[in-house]
């Protein structure tokens, strides 16, 4: 039986879907650092496997483009040992007009225990957590603006790796908040984790001032965005989602917003540099400092294993 407040909790409050990380308690959150801190060493063993997931099907459902988050999952499924399928959606019985519950009844009837779902439609992965058996858990790899649960959780993972303490920092988040499911994760876990000043900065077709009610502040101008800043998250502007123009040009954006080195300076020496990825050098970020000694881009790719790997084991473990 699920929390009645919240879905991807059980009745225990328990972990057993991964939807959102807006009401996740904070505990929760740390549970999952914790155990991904345990599973770093098994990406350096000979033998890169434990048998946490073993005989468990693992379904990868991407319906939008995906490099890193498509690829660390099934890594992470893989290392705790489960069988992972990765349904190809243009070869799938979706391209010929399949419903996406249909889809999920399908496979659901060939003994799916996970799914790992990527949508362009915001909610997705609820309707599918509504609708599976009850020993079926779904975890969110992205839905439309909405959500990008493991990618918040791998960022906080690398904040709290370079920085121990979330309780003294000073975070900006830097672009196109507006549609970013990136942003909205890391606010909210940011928040979750007791993070003093959480900014949000970029031009105001891209960030609102609603976002205020989302306890950040929000900055309009670059330098006051990432002055003194511990660290700063880059996003890149998603065209996908723009309807109409919302900037004058990339080339405008890039040197009103993008992150260089003489930006750089602004914050504190020992800053670090994030991104989810895809970059866009030059557009949101200049390739020295995406390159450079505090970009930490690439760091955040490796803790994503070990993260989705803690939150396939957890929920796998609890009981819906
Ligand atoms: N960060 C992220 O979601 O990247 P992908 O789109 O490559 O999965």
């Amino acid at each position: 039986m699920t929390s009645r407040r919240n879905p991807q909790l059980n009745a225990h409050g328990e972990l057993i879907h991964l939807l959102s990380i807006e009401g996740l308690p904070r505990a929760t959150i740390h549970q999952i650092l914790d155990t991904a801190g345990s599973f770093l060493s098994v990406n350096d063993r000979e033998v890169k496997k434990v048998p946490l997931l073993r005989g468990k099907s693992v379904f990868n459902l991407f319906f939008e483009n995906s490099t890193r988050t498509r690829t660390t999952f099934e890594i992470a499924a893989k290392r705790l040992s489960a069988d992972v399928i990765n349904l190809d959606i243009a070869r799938s019985s979706t391209a010929k007009g399949e419903s996406l519950l249909d889809t999920i009844a399908n496979l659901s009837a060939m003994h799916a225990d996970m799914f790992v779902v990527r949508h362009a439609e915001s909610g997705a992965p609820y309707l599918i957590a509504q609708h599976v058996a009850p020993h079926v858990h779904v975890v969110n790899a992205g839905d439309g603006r909405h959500a990008h649960p493991t990618q918040g959780l791998l960022d906080m993972y690398t904040i709290r790796h370079y920085k121990k303490d979330f309780t003294g920092l000073t975070v900006a988040v830097v672009g196109d908040i507006v549609h970013s499911r990136v942003a909205r994760s890391d606010i909210h876990a940011l928040n979750i984790l007791g993070v003093p000043e959480v900014r949000a900065v970029g031009p105001k077709t891209l960030v609102p001032g609603d976002l205020r009610e989302m306890g950040v502040r929000v900055c309009h101008d670059m330098a006051e965005g990432i002055r003194d800043a511990d660290v700063i998250i880059m996003l890149r502007l998603q065209n996908e989602r723009m309807s109409g123009a919302m900037l004058p040009s990339a080339g405008e954006f890039f040197k009103t917003f993008g992150l260089t080195p003489e930006k750089l300076a602004l914050a504190k020496p020992d800053a670090i540099v994030m991104h989810p990825g895809p970059i866009n050098r030059g557009v949101e970020i200049d390739s020295v400092v995406a390159d450079g000694g505090q970009s930490v881009i690439l760091p955040q790719v490796t803790f994503g294993i070990a993260v989705r790997m803690a939150v396939m084991s957890i929920i796998a473990g609890n009981l819906c």
